[in-house]
């Protein structure tokens, strides 16, 4: 029987480092409020014609390192992103060509924050049923080119950054508890809230004749519009009741939990769902104050953080959750 295990991690942020300070003028806004709203310090914006698969390759770079495997070891890439270098094809092309594995298969996933969690519970099924032995799955975003930089997209622009976060998920036989795999995920989606976080252009639901004209622009429907209150409400419910079900399916406690990864939306979010689980503090580890909210990338990028922090060790017990646009939620358990 196989079983998956995360063999490698690496992460990227472009050099680029914007503090909140640097965006109160053009934004109209303050360090203060976006702290206290948040708990964000700065985050990372790409400059020039570096998109979104540039990211991922140098995220990938360090993961096949951090694996000690060649390139060519990889078997399939599992690409999560909401902001993709184009419309089509997907990122997982653009990236498979810069990492020249010509004739492998490449694909995208479109499940915002989620994303990562997703691309796991693929990940994990192709490795246990056989089909391949090394599955790349990153999540990278370039959110800084998608935002609108005046004051009247402030309540969204201040919460994004651009970065990457790449894994290897590996084959090995089933054996003992305590060896490093994926334990469980539980994934979940609700499209009746897919309005309350979305970019409505481009698209096929804006009316008979385009996907985007110069009205939809002139009415900036190109920008995300968020319900940021129904969002941390949902966020919040949905990533404690996931995550708690899978510790229970489990048999496992939050004491048994060595660390705890979770999206990185808001750090009053997670700040909640810590308090709602009596997780202590510092078993959570966090890193929107550095990156801003990365969506796809932000549970391998702190997974990477982690391991270079020295809080994120082989044969820890690892739990994740995460909630996005769709809605979108779900959770994770893994000895690392
Ligand atoms: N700087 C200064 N003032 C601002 C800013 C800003 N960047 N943005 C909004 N404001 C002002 C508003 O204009 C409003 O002013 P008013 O009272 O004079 O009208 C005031 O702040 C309150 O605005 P709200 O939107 O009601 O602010 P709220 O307290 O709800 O906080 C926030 C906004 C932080 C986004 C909050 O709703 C939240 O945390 N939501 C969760 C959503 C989230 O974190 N999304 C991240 C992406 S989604 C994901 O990854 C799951």
């Amino acid at each position: 029987m196989w079983q998956s295990y995360i063999s490698g991690v690496g992460a990227y942020v472009p050099e680029r480092s914007l503090t909140n300070f640097d965006l109160e003028e053009s934004l109209d806004t303050s360090d203060e409020w976006i702290q206290q709203r948040t708990g964000i310090v700065k985050r990372h914006w790409v400059e020039g014609g570096v998109a979104t698969s540039d990211l991922a390759l140098k995220a990938s770079e360090e993961a096949l390192s951090s694996a000690g495997l060649k390139k060519e070891d990889i078997d399939c890439i599992i690409f999560a992103t909401l902001s993709p270098d184009h419309d089509f094809p997907g990122s997982g092309c653009f990236l498979q060509a810069k990492l020249g594995l010509e004739g492998i298969p490449a694909f995208d996933i479109r499940q915002q924050c989620t994303g990562y969690l997703y691309g796991l519970s693929m990940a994990d099924s192709f490795i246990k049923s056989g089909v391949y032995k090394n599955v790349l799955l990153v999540g990278a975003e370039v959110h800084s080119k998608g935002l609108d930089r005046t004051p009247e997209g402030r309540n969204v622009a201040v919460l994004f950054g651009d970065g990457a976060g790449a894994t290897i998920l590996s084959r090995k036989e089933a054996g003992a508890d305590t060896e490093s795999h994926i334990i469980a995920y539980d994934l979940h989606a609700d499209g009746q809230h897919a309005k309350e976080l979305w970019v409505a252009a481009p698209g096929t639901g804006n009316g008979p004749d385009h996907r985007l004209s110069p009205a939809m622009l002139e009415e900036k429907l190109h920008y995300p519009f968020m319900n940021g209150r129904q969002v941390f409400m949902h966020a919040v419910k949905r990533m404690a009741e996931s995550l708690t079900n899978t510790l229970k399916k489990n048999n496992v406690t939050v004491d048994d939990v060595d660390l705890f990864l979770f999206h990185q939306a808001n750090l009053r979010i997670n700040d909640k769902v810590g308090e709602m689980m009596g997780i202590p503090a510092e078993k959570v580890f966090n890193t929107i104050q550095d990156y801003g909210n990365t969506t796809a990338a932000t549970i391998p990028l702190g997974m990477r953080d982690a391991v270079k922090a020295g809080k994120l060790e082989k044969g820890m017990l690892v739990g994740m959750a995460a909630f996005g646009s769709g809605f979108t939620w779900g959770s994770g358990l893994m000895r690392y």
